[in-house]
């Protein structure tokens, strides 16, 4: 069963304009859904939305809005009020990389609102219409550092733990209402994102391609999935050690390969 026969109508996605999101626009659009696109740099979602057009003969719309702003929700209504908005991914978001206490305040907290707020102010609108329609799917982006606190990435690490813990909890709420819930979890994965935070996608990153046939093979089986073996076997280990062992290591590893 392709996306549009399972929740027909409409997918919104952040972060739309690069990596992880493209991949998910370029996949949905394979699938035949109609898609709404969301980021700052709109030329890009044109570009994109334009290929896709003729490539898959689906509905696009692009619309230029910054998450961080408090008042981003009405470009976005202003364009979906007519549209059955049956699959969100929130999944636009940035990091940083580095000591907190030498880092830019006004950078923090406009993280926290693009990585938290935002899938908060999105989620409690669109899941409206699909509690209606009994049909939905919102899918988060955690990330592995989302599994234990991760020091030199503190507030992102953070913000991904938050999004873990909100995807989990509204996927048991959600379940009587017929809508699937996915916490999606990469690990480093070559995209932009490494240049934005100051990072590296580590030693061994994966592609976006990778990341995104994981979320799709358990969309509507899981609620969250940690993308990669490796990955996988390093979600286990707070698990397993101690929670201040896990910070150790954490930090050690951050500081080898990330910083
Ligand atoms: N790459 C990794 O290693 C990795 C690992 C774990 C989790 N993740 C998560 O995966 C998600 C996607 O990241 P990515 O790797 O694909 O990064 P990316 O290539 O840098 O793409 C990030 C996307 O988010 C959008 N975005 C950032 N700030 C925004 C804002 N203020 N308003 C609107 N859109 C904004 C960007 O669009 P504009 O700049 O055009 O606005 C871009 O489309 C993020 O949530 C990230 O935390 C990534």
């Amino acid at each position: 069963m392709t996306l549009k026969e399972k929740y027909g109508g409409w997918a919104l996605i952040t972060g739309a304009s690069a990596g992880i999101g493209e991949e998910f626009a370029k996949r949905f659009a394979s699938e035949k859904m109609n898609l709404v696109l969301i980021a700052r740099r709109k030329e890009r979602l044109d570009k994109l939305a334009a290929d896709l057009k003729s490539k898959h003969g689906v509905e696009i719309v692009t619309v230029q809005a910054d998450l961080a702003d408090e008042k981003f929700l009405t470009g976005i209504t202003n364009i979906t009020f007519e549209k059955e908005i049956s699959i969100l991914v929130n999944n636009a978001g940035f990091g940083y990389n580095g000591e907190f206490v030498n880092s830019d305040l006004r950078n923090q907290t406009d993280i926290i609102k693009v990585n938290c707020i935002a899938p908060v102010v999105l989620t409690h609108h669109f899941l409206k219409g699909m509690i209606e329609r009994k049909n939905g799917a919102v899918i988060f982006l955690g990330s592995l550092v989302g599994y234990q606190p991760t020091p030199f990435t503190t507030v992102y690490s953070s913000t991904k733990a938050f999004n873990l813990f909100m995807g989990e909890a509204l996927w048991y709420e959600l379940r009587r209402h017929n809508i699937d819930v996915l916490v999606l979890n990469p690990g480093g994965t070559s995209t932009e994102f490494q240049k934005i935070a100051g990072t590296s996608a580590g030693p061994a990153p994966r592609n976006v391609s990778q990341v995104v046939d994981t979320a799709m093979k358990h969309l509507g089986k899981k609620m969250s999935v940690v993308d990669g073996a490796m990955n996988k076997i390093i979600s286990a280990m707070p698990r397993i050690m101690t929670r201040k062992f896990t910070v150790r290591i954490a930090g050690t590893i951050r500081k080898k390969y990330f910083t």
